[in-house]
């Protein structure tokens, strides 16, 4: 279903694809745990390039193309090519990267740039994130993970909390859970609001302010930091951060067996005093990510 297609958007992955993807996912795991080597992308490269920073991201992706036998060339900091300095437009970067490469993973600060480098390239182009836009492999990688721990999507209630206007992780998986029967419970200030164009393609919502009220509800508490490099000064950032800390004292009320995702960098938000909750699946989410890449990328190359 995915296979040569550009994975731009969330909007992608209906249900039926994206149960395919995680159906893969639980495979690719199995290859991680065995420890051997697989040479499923054998003779493939990939590039990654990456115009705004990122950790956990580039390197999943390397390490799930590396897993399966590929090869990755990547650079970290694409603002200081060549490219960029000289102000080659995107088109023409997709279009040469392309030449050299059989997929591209990129992020980049501004929304729908991913999807301008994809124009030119004749290669499929992977959004690793695009300014507020779109997450769609993060929250692919949320999704499998919910799968995994919760067995089913369907008939969830799942908690989105913070800077849902910013957060394009926060965004990408309310488009995701859209296709799902879920009953979703949108916690943010009136400012931190998810955006019309995400709301407006969902079933099954609330929005309230403070989490408190809610939590015993929640099957899954999903929370993302506030994205203060997406605010118009610091101070408007700062104004916001604080206002929903996942403290151990509000885990009492929840659920024995709901799960807290975050796509991490975590700050506030998560306090260290909550990583030995078993409920706490942050870090497991880490490792999901490489086996949901991997699946991603088995079905982009139509080897599943
Ligand atoms: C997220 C991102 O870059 O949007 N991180 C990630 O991909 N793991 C979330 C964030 O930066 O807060």
């Amino acid at each position: 279903m995915l296979k040569g297609q550009n994975i731009l958007s969330s909007q992608q992955f209906d249900r039926e694809t994206l149960l395919g993807v995680c159906g893969t996912a639980a495979e690719m795991e199995k290859i991680l745990e065995s420890g051997k080597q697989s040479d499923l992308l054998a003779g493939k490269v990939m590039a990654t390039l990456f115009y705004e920073p990122s950790t956990r991201t580039r390197f999943s992706f390397e390490t799930a193309m590396n897993r399966l036998g590929g090869r990755v060339v990547s650079n970290a900091d694409m603002m200081s090519t060549s490219s960029a300095k000289k102000s080659e437009t995107l088109w023409d970067t997709g279009k040469v990267v392309s030449q050299m490469v059989d997929v591209i993973a990129m992020r980049h600060p501004e929304k729908g740039a991913v999807a301008e480098l994809a124009e030119g390239s004749d290669v499929p182009v992977l959004n690793a994130g695009d300014g507020p836009g779109d997450h769609p492999t993060q929250a692919l990688l949320d999704m499998y993970s919910i799968m995994k721990y919760k067995g089913t999507i369907d008939g969830l209630t799942v908690g989105i909390i913070g800077d849902l206007k910013h957060s394009r992780v926060l965004r990408a998986q309310c488009q995701m859970l859209s296709g799902f029967d879920v009953k979703l419970v949108l916690i943010s200030p009136q400012e931190l609001a998810l955006d019309e164009d995400v709301k407006s393609g969902l079933k099954n919502f609330e929005e309230v302010e403070s989490i408190a009220d809610v939590i015993v509800d929640l099957d899954v508490i999903s929370v993302n930091r506030i994205q203060e490099e997406r605010f118009p000064t610091q101070e408007e950032a700062d104004k916001h951060r604080g206002k929903f800390v996942i403290t151990s004292e509000l885990m009492k009320s929840a659920k024995e067996d709901a799960v807290i995702l975050c796509p991490l960098p975590r700050m506030e938000e998560l306090p260290k005093e909550i990583d030995d909750d078993p409920r706490a699946k942050y870090f497991d989410q880490v490792h999901n990510g490489v086996a949901a890449r991997m699946a991603l990328l088995a079905h982009v190359f139509g080897i599943n």
